[in-house]
């Protein structure tokens, strides 16, 4: 078979379980599966898994009616269909597991993903397996984007931005923020987007953006206060995730004015830290120390960045504590924030790519406030 993206990274886990020790790797429908075998399942009351053995063609255990999607499969994969009957998927488990000799192996599992439906299914197929969770496993493939998924988050960027400068017109002062998020997905995939947003678009005026993970109320959108709009689009299962604030005419509270001077301060401070051979740690030091010094310190209350990709939060998490040097082609999220409880809060978030001698911001869209101009009365 030619060299694909797939076949390089399941080559990629073969070479980490050795190392790791592990026998196979074992997993639910999700990134990491999609990851392995560019093949999109979905988690249901029906049982299904993908297991990667150290040496030998992946297997796959699932529902009858979702076979045609492992048709012409990139690579060699041993299909286990079952059908509509549960008193017979144990059985299906049981031939999977004698085929592929898992029963006394150390088998890697993810464990934010895998269900108590499927390992209670192949711990009965194989009890004397040991099942071990392996993040850095799983971390060490995905961290490092190769060319398909920078390629394919840079789109997911472009179109998030595209999607918000064709929002922004359409602000009207009253309008609810929910109406507001509504217009964002509709020009989210109307710019391109995958219909399976990264999350629904937070959007949050006044008050409600000194919440940093607040959901889209009816509140009104109003002159005078806040707007933080945080969002993102997705590409071939590759996420982009961005925030921006915006002001509504002059706002009433003028200190909020110098709340988003400093984390604009702060957020070029991370963005120009970034380089490969850094602890991430150091990435939130940079633009911690500018909130710090500035005397809001403690109105920064999360860590600097998330690792992104087919994940919205992934390794390498960027908190003061993680000394994971960055290396070229990990993606990551630079997103300070000040939140003053009851009157506001402020973020600017971007999309990071480590590159041979420094990092790349994917998102350029101004950072600014960007003051009234294109607010419709
Ligand atoms: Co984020």
């Amino acid at each position: 078979m030619e060299d694909t993206p797939i076949l390089n990274r399941q080559r990629r886990l073969r070479d980490a379980l050795g190392s790791a020790d592990l026998d196979a790797l074992v997993l639910n429908p999700g990134p990491t599966l999609t990851y392995l075998t560019g093949m999109h399942f979905h988690l249901m009351e029906r049982p299904i898994v993908g297991i990667f053995p150290a040496e030998g063609p992946a297997a796959l255990i699932l529902p009858e009616l979702e076979t045609p999607k492992t048709e012409g499969a990139p690579f060699e994969l041993l299909p286990f269909p079952y059908g509509e009957d549960p008193s017979r998927w144990g059985e299906t488990f049981r031939r999977a597991a004698q085929s592929l000799a898992l029963d006394g192996k150390r088998l890697g599992v993810e464990s934010v993903r895998l269900r108590y439906l499927e390992l209670t299914y192949l711990q009965e197929a194989a009890p004397h397996a040991r099942f071990i969770s392996a993040p850095e496993v799983i971390a060490s493939l995905r961290m490092v984007k190769d060319a398909a998924e920078i390629l394919a988050m840079r789109k997911a960027v472009a179109i998030a931005q595209d999607a918000l400068r064709a929002t922004l017109p359409l602000i009207r002062l009253g309008m609810s923020e929910k109406e507001l998020a509504s217009e964002l997905v509709l020009q989210l995939l109307r710019h391109g987007s995958e219909p399976q947003l990264p999350f629904f678009p937070i959007v949050a005026g006044g008050p409600n953006s000194a919440n940093p993970h607040a959901v889209p109320t009816e509140r009104p959108i109003r002159a005078g206060e806040l707007l933080l709009i945080d969002w993102g689009a997705t590409v071939e299962g590759c996420y982009s995730d961005l925030t921006r604030t915006f002001a509504l005419g002059e706002l009433s509270d003028p200190e909020l004015g110098r709340v988003a001077e400093v984390v604009a301060q702060a957020n070029a401070a991370g963005r120009a830290a970034a380089r490969p051979g850094l602890p991430a740690g150091e990435v939130d030091a940079a633009a911690r120390r500018v909130i710090a010094e500035a005397g809001y310190g403690q109105y920064f209350t999360h860590r600097t960045g998330h690792g992104l990709g087919r994940d919205g939060h992934e390794p390498p998490y960027i908190y003061a504590e993680n000394t994971r040097p960055l290396a070229p082609g990990m993606t990551f999220t630079v997103e300070p924030g000040i939140y003053l409880p009851g009157r506001g809060g402020v973020r600017i978030e971007d999309d990071m790519l480590v590159t041979v001698n420094g990092a790349e911001s994917l998102s350029d869209l101004p950072r600014e406030l960007g003051i009234g101009d294109w607010v419709n009365g």
